[in-house]
């Protein structure tokens, strides 16, 4: 059982999308949280399982007040609450601000989610939407304590540069003490033309070998609406559905191997 990050390196290339998705068709149970601290995006996009908006005073902003004396896996689970389809959600933070000052909140956080995955936890996986991530941000206890941690980035110019670089900064800071880091990979969001992003992933990839493909989705804005208040019919017929997939039962398998030993 284990912690799944998702994460992007600049612009919006659809972390919390893919966030989203790979919580909804992960093959055990799971929980999605939002630890995204420029501001959680789950609780405002996502509807609730009963049909109206999730509750964004329940989630995270609870816990903050609670942190200070360590949390338990049972404290976050009961910041939990369905969304449409039935995934548990713990929504994220207000503001830039709130995260920023919640320094005890990530390392507690971190340690709730460990336990609650780990040996003798409740059985449960948890998908972090960690949102924009630098070497630098308030939420890393959350990455290390990660089993995988993955990279969205859209197959352009940008897209390919920032994620070059975020991976390289990111490669000592996700070191654990214990000398293990988790395994870290990258999706890519295909553009127009299918062959970019298996270029894009390359050029990616060529920056060091400790990275690693993990697959793609397709640019396809009525799959993304499946997370949204507007109503899609068959959202198992979209192609971001579809794709979703296999690369979920890739990420799952991933997160199911060993940590990578760091040289
Ligand atoms: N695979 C996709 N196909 C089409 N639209 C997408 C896809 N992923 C994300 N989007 C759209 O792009 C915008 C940003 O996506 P989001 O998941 O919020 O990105 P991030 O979390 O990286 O900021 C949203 O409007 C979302 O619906
Ligand atoms: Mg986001």
């Amino acid at each position: 059982m284990a912690l799944v990050s998702v994460l992007s390196a600049k612009g919006s290339p659809g972390a919390t999308t893919t966030a989203m998705l790979t919580a909804a068709l992960w093959p055990r149970p799971v929980l999605l949280l939002d630890a995204d601290p420029a501001g959680g995006d789950v609780g405002v996009r996502w509807p609730a399982a009963s049909g109206g908006p999730l509750d964004g005073d329940r989630g995270l902003l609870p816990l903050l007040t609670q942190a200070r004396r360590g949390l338990s896996p049972q404290q976050l689970l009961e910041q939990a609450q369905p969304a449409a389809g039935g995934t548990p959600v713990v929504c994220g933070l207000a503001s830039p601000e709130q995260a920023a000052a919640a320094a005890a909140l990530w390392p507690a956080v971190a340690v709730a989610a460990d336990e609650l995955t780990g040996p003798g936890g409740e059985g449960v996986d948890v998908v972090v939407d960690a949102g924009r991530v630098t070497a630098r941000s308030v939420h890393l206890p959350l990455l290390r304590a990660s089993a995988v941690v993955v990279l969205v980035l859209r197959a352009d110019v940008s897209g390919v540069l920032h994620a070059r670089e975020r991976l390289r900064s990111l490669a000592d800071v996700l070191r654990r003490a214990d000398g293990l880091r988790p395994r870290v990979g990258v999706v890519v969001v295909d553009g127009p033309r299918a062959a970019d992003a298996g270029q894009a992933a390359a050029a990616v990839l060529d920056a060091g070998d400790w990275a690693e493909d993990l697959g793609r989705l397709p640019l396809d804005p009525a799959g993304a609406r499946v997370f949204s208040a507007s109503p899609v019919s068959r959202p198992e017929r979209t192609a971001l559905v579809r794709a979703g997939r296999p690369l979920v039962a890739t990420l799952a398998a991933a997160a199911s191997g060993e940590l990578r030993r760091v040289a």
